[in-house]
């Protein structure tokens, strides 16, 4: 009896994206799978069903051809955490020209406001600004009590500096792990399973080519890294067959504020930005293919892929935007 309940407990708006009522039949037929699902994920999910398509899974032109691919995001609203600089800013852009309605973050009320409306400018799209320090719970509960809910989570705020790993103390360790872990976790159990209950919602976590290759100068960062791997697929693992993806974008280095001014302090004032790069790579990032720094837009590509329609199979993936820096196979 409890199981036909949930069988038949899902909500109106559920219900009106169900391709027809065969779902139903054959969630009533697949007691056993759907018994497992449920189980497996504690009853947070109803069993039984493929959960929503994408709006329009196999495009077609009049002359056979595939449409683009629809990264379309007209109608859904996003949230892109540290999103007043480098790669978060490039994502919440890139979001913006899809279609959505981009929500900014930092900590900050002046660099938020200033980054929201330099966004409305730039790209003629709907863009507001949240500003809380989401390393606390006080800051990430004032964030999800002013956006209760959101279609695409991307949980981009970081922090990266390198320290020999002997010296680290215990609380950089912890500061670490709040910023970079915890910021990100706290979103995603808020937001995600009110994705899916509403049957669709994406969730990309920004970690980086550092969670599989792991620095020996930021060995604590590396770490939190890789923790957001685990994280991002067992997150995946538990809203399998929802309409909800979870995902990780790894990026290589990139050329973002911090980064260049990260350069020039070493390579000094003199040299032209280009050659310090072209260094920089040559020397300390020697496996990668690319030969430079990758471009925040470049990232927020693969991004826009995961956080849309575009990325409906993929789910519980590491995707790496890294320049082939990694070497590794996968
Ligand atoms: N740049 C790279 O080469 C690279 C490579 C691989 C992965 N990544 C990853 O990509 C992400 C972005 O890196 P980035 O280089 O673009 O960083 P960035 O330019 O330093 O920007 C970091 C952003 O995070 C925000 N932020 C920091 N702490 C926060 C907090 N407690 N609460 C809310 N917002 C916070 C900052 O906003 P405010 O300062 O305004 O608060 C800023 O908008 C990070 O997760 C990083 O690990 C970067």
């Amino acid at each position: 009896m409890a199981v036909m309940t949930r069988l038949f407990a899902g909500s109106a708006l559920k219900l009106a994206q169900l391709p027809s009522a065969c779902n139903y039949l054959v969630s009533a037929c697949n007691y056993p799978l759907a018994q497992e699902i449920r189980d497996r994920t504690r009853g947070t999910i109803t069993p039984g069903f493929p959960g929503p398509q994408p709006r329009e899974p196999h495009r077609e032109t009049p002359h056979g051809k595939r449409a683009p691919m629809n990264t379309d995001l007209t109608g859904r609203t996003a949230l892109v955490t540290g999103s007043t600089s480098g790669i978060g800013r490039a994502i919440a852009a890139e979001f913006a020209r899809a279609g959505a309605e981009v929500v900014v973050n930092g900590r900050g009320a002046d660099r938020v406001a200033s980054t929201a409306d330099e966004l409305r400018a730039e790209t003629g799209g709907k863009v507001r600004g949240i500003a809380a320090d989401i390393s606390t719970a006080d800051g990430a509960e004032q964030l999800t009590t002013e956006l209760p809910d959101v279609d695409v989570l991307v949980n981009n705020a970081g922090i990266f500096s390198a320290s020999p790993v002997f010296e680290i103390p215990d609380a950089e360790w912890n500061r670490f792990f709040e910023v970079n872990v915890l910021s990100g976790v706290r979103m995603a159990r808020h937001y995600t399973p009110r994705m899916v209950q509403r049957g669709w919602g994406r969730v990309v976590f920004i970690s980086s080519e550092s969670s599989i290759f792991i620095p020996t100068e930021m060995v604590h960062y590396g770490m939190t890294k890789t923790a957001q791997l685990s994280i991002a697929r067992g997150m995946a693992q538990e809203v399998a067959g929802t309409g909800v993806t979870v995902n990780s974008v790894l990026p290589g280095p990139t050329l973002t504020p911090g980064v260049e001014e990260f350069i020039r302090d070493q390579v000094g004032p003199d040299v032209p930005f280009e050659e310090a790069e072209r260094r920089f790579i040559a020397e300390q990032r020697p496996s990668s293919l690319l030969g430079r720094l990758i471009r925040p837009a470049e990232v927020a590509n693969l991004v826009l892929y995961a956080g849309s329609d575009a990325g409906s199979a993929t789910s519980g993936a590491a995707l790496r935007a890294d320049g082939g820096v990694a070497p590794s196979l996968a």
